[in-house]
């Protein structure tokens, strides 16, 4: 029985989903187990946290180049706007479903309240393999997808930004589809954006920089020197090759890189921004000379101090976890671990920095940017990282003390400091009518 399918009957589920396909959902519902014992008199509201509020399905119908019409499926879901409107990416890609949108868009609640940024918790995601469209075809998904997510999003109503196969170009025309129907150009709709479209300065590097703060900090906790040490990276996109690069910077040897495409290994470590140059001119890792290719499956063996998986969710398994050699696990991507592997993980006393807080530099930034658009005013890079790396060392100062004082681990410390601030807002608030 999957674990998804074993969990299922401590939950009500609602009905449009399969209880024997949970994916990340069913993930998402047993980490609210583990916190719900924390929560005191906040736990009442606990069911809250179970269901999204809100969730859309649309029909993305395009002309190909071709000359056929093409139909693929869009979400936008709403998971929670106790703590302000909703905020989260837009992943194009073609297994998404509608449990992982879903998911992802709680674990955007769990992570706006733990670096208590003023939004509530959503993702979007549109089931298409974008690599497989011409560069007009994915501009007529992203711009279809826009205005059919129209009606739930705005600059004070839910706020998208770049996930995985999202970037910058996509933002700019989900910005100049939403300011076109709406008759105004209205900036503040997406983060993520370029520069000259009120994009915000340090806003790509964000998440990678706050996953390398963070990890810092965990390091610093375990004794673990970042000099020297030894870093694995899974995903060279956005997050993943920031957060290489960075560590690289701090003296770190990045002995093994994995993408879609293949795994690259080099004991006195690899050369990041010549690597990121390659990816630059050929789309990915593959066919980059100087470092040994792997199988795909022994990244997990290589010997390293830190691992950070940055690509996609569930890859940290029973399959897995006991062969992971890294005293550090710093999670760039969402929803990498499951349950399973992270008690595996904790028994062998490796200490996991969850998603939640990891990766929430990405939004802290996006929360910047945003702010920047409505008042129009635009701070430097040097101010905009240096808030970050505050905000970042304090949401992880504040997790590891609860952590500590409650002997549980940094993912459940996590969501006891999250789910109060969501659940308090929400008692405030109270229910309407
Ligand atoms: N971009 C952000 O600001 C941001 C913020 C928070 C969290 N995240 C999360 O970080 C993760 C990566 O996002 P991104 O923006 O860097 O995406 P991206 O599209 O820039 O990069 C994704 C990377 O993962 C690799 N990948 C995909 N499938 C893989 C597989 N099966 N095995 C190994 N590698 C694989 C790709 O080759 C690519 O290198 C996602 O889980 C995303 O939700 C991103």
């Amino acid at each position: 029985m999957s674990q998804a399918a074993s969990h299922t009957p401590a939950h009500a589920l609602p009905s449009y989903l399969h209880s024997d396909r949970l994916g990340p959902w069913g993930i998402y519902l047993q980490q609210i187990d583990r916190v719900t014992p924390y929560l005191g008199h906040l736990a009442r509201w606990v069911e809250t946290l179970k269901r999204p509020k809100r969730a859309l399905i649309v029909d993305v119908p395009i002309h190909l180049d071709n000359g056929t019409v093409a139909h693929f499926e869009g979400y936008r879901v709403q998971h929670n706007t106790s703590r302000g409107p909703g905020k989260g990416g837009v992943r194009f890609h073609q297994d998404v479903t509608l449990s992982e949108v879903m998911a992802l868009a709680a674990w955007m609640s769990i992570k706006n309240a733990a670096v208590n940024v003023p939004f509530g918790g959503a993702k979007g995601g549109v089931r298409v393999d974008p690599k497989s469209l011409s560069l007009g075809e994915l501009e007529r998904v992203t711009r279809r997808y826009t205005s059919e997510i129209g009606i739930i999003i705005g600059p004070s109503k839910d706020i998208p930004a770049p996930d995985v196969n999202t970037n910058e170009q996509v933002m700019a025309w989900m910005m100049d589809t939403y300011s076109m129907n709406e008759g105004t150009t209205a900036t503040g709709v997406v983060t993520g954006k370029p520069i000259d479209l009120g994009g915000s300065l340090g806003r790509r590097e964000a998440t990678g920089r706050g996953v390398y703060t963070v990890g810092v900090e965990a390091a610093r906790h375990l004794g673990l020197e970042v000099a020297g040490a030894r870093v694995a990276v899974q995903g060279f996109g956005n997050v993943g090759s920031i957060a290489a690069k960075l560590f690289a910077e701090a003296g770190a040897r990045v002995v093994a890189v994995q993408d879609h495409t293949g795994t690259l290994y080099r004991e006195s470590g690899i050369d990041i921004p010549a690597l990121m140059f390659h990816v630059k001119q050929h789309g990915s890792i593959a066919g980059y000379a100087e470092a040994e290719p792997l199988p795909s499956d022994a990244f997990w063996d290589v010997p390293c101090d830190i691992l950070i998986p940055a690509a996609l969710e569930g890859q940290i398994t029973t399959a897995n976890a006991a062969r992971i050699s890294a005293r550090l696990v710093i999670e760039g991507a969402n929803g990498p671990t499951t349950p399973e592997a992270d008690d595996i993980l904790a028994e062998r006393g490796t200490l996991v920095v969850p998603d939640v807080i990891a990766n929430a530099g990405g939004v802290t930034v996006s929360y910047f940017e945003w702010v920047q658009d409505f008042s129009s005013f635009f701070w430097t890079e040097d101010e905009i990282n240096a808030r970050l790396v505050r905000i970042m060392k304090e949401a992880f100062g504040a997790v590891w003390s609860v952590a500590q004082d409650k002997k549980v681990s940094l993912r459940t410390a996590t969501f006891i400091v999250a789910c109060t601030r969501i659940l308090r807002a929400r008692e405030m608030r109270g229910l309407y009518p």
